[in-house]
């Protein structure tokens, strides 16, 4: 008898966190190391949001709370969808998790079967399939290659769903190409999606926030009101607030779903943490000045390094709508050799012998689904990220 669970055949441990311990331990050898292969702003928790977590530790709101979430945060994140989104929920149709991450997990534990399948479009957050595959279920995956702006399209999801489809998750503004789609191509979506009214959509927000001049961001369930009895709508304050280690994410969808995923949680964590649930609070009701700073940022930062990476021979890096990824091609680099003689046949040989070569830490595209690319995440301060183009540069002008 097999002491490892036969779930965890199919998992394959984070490639992003692999990549980022790899660099880590060569940082430890003294080597002069730029990680940018983790997806978490550079920033520090506005001081507010972190003040008013140490307010409710002062005031002894450290105890267990409901499994779904404090009231006052439930009621906090009911006005920021209706402020953000246009979307209506109420307080039996919100659940907050410990983190997205979390939210994901319960929703899709609380509903796959053994032979249910979800569509997943790619290049993907590394998350999807594992966690679909941990639950048992089927993921389904759907090639969106960069002529396609790594979008995916109505009828490449027309001809995907069968009986057994189950969810389609989607994802914009994208981890890992930063592709947003416009309201006319999410219609486009869900226009297929109101004539399978077995298929539930799971819309994961989490880089709504990150969003630049020219796109606007929408979410299914505001673009198509009829699908607002089945879609998930997922968000949390990681990304939007410089957030990650609070651990808090949410979601709104109807209630049948909440109350599956409270079990779940109720099981599992039993809540989230009560002091980053009142920070979290402060958070959506207090000044929102730091996404627009940090937007700005991010936009002048997404300029540098499409522009630099895009100087360089045999890369091509499309520009992202949002989030604070690039996802450039290596095809002009297949088949060309390291000064060592390496070959360079697949983008896990670039993101290796570049990381070894240059000390620049990126994560390979077939992590993601799609290759031959590379997902770059520019939260990093500026010169930073000049150094790593550079270094990049100097790379891929060694390739013979
Ligand atoms: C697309 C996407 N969704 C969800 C998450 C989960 O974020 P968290 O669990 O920190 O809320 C991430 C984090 O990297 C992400 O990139």
């Amino acid at each position: 008898m097999a002491f490892l669970a036969d779930r965890l055949a199919a998992v394959k441990p984070s490639p992003t966190v692999a990549i980022t311990a790899r660099a880590g331990a060569l940082k430890r050898e003294g080597r002069d190391i730029i990680a940018l292969s983790a997806g978490e702003p550079d920033f520090d928790t506005p001081a507010h949001i972190g003040a008013a977590g140490k307010a409710a530790i002062d005031a002894g709101k450290t105890r267990y709370t409901a499994p779904d979430g404090i009231v006052e945060l439930k009621e906090a994140i009911a006005r920021k969808f209706a402020r953000e989104n246009g979307l209506t929920y109420g307080l039996d149709q919100i659940i907050v998790g410990t983190g997205g991450k979390q939210v994901l997990f319960n929703a899709l534990l609380a509903t796959l079967n053994a032979d249910d399948e979800v569509l997943i479009p790619a290049p993907y957050w590394v998350s999807y399939p594992d966690i679909v595959e941990m639950c048992g279920a089927r993921p389904v995956v759907l090639p969106c290659p960069a002529e396609q702006g790594f979008k995916l399209s109505p009828a490449a999801l027309e001809a995907a769903i069968t009986p057994a489809t189950k969810w389609l998750i989607f994802n914009s503004p994208s981890n890992p190409t930063g592709a947003g789609y416009s309201a006319d191509e999410l219609r486009a979506i869900t226009d297929v999606l109101l004539r399978h009214p077995h298929v539930w959509i799971l819309s994961d927000d989490m880089y709504e926030h990150i969003a630049y001049p020219g796109f606007t961001f929408v979410t299914p369930a505001q673009v198509e009101p009829q699908l607002h009895g089945r879609t998930l709508t997922l968000n949390g304050v990681s990304k939007a607030y410089a957030m990650t280690g609070w651990r808090i994410g949410y979601a709104g969808a109807p209630k049948v779903l909440i109350d599956a995923m409270r079990m779940v949680q109720g099981q599992s964590t039993t809540n989230p943490s009560s002091i980053s649930q009142w920070a979290a609070v402060a958070a959506l009701d207090g000044p929102q000045d730091y996404i627009a700073e940090s937007r700005a940022a991010f936009l002048r930062r997404r300029d540098l390094v499409v522009a630099a990476l895009n100087a360089i021979d045999g890369l091509s890096c499309p520009t992202p709508e949002g989030a604070f990824y690039v996802y450039p091609s290596i095809a002009g680099l297949i088949g060309r050799r390291t000064p060592s003689g390496v070959e360079i046949a697949s983008d896990a040989d670039f993101v290796r012998e570049l990381l070894e070569a240059t000390g620049v830490a990126v994560v390979h595209g077939a992590a993601f689904g799609l290759s031959p690319h590379f997902r770059v995440s520019y939260a990093a301060a500026d010169e930073v990220l000049a150094d790593a183009c550079a270094r990049i540069a100097r790379f891929c002008k060694g390739l013979t």
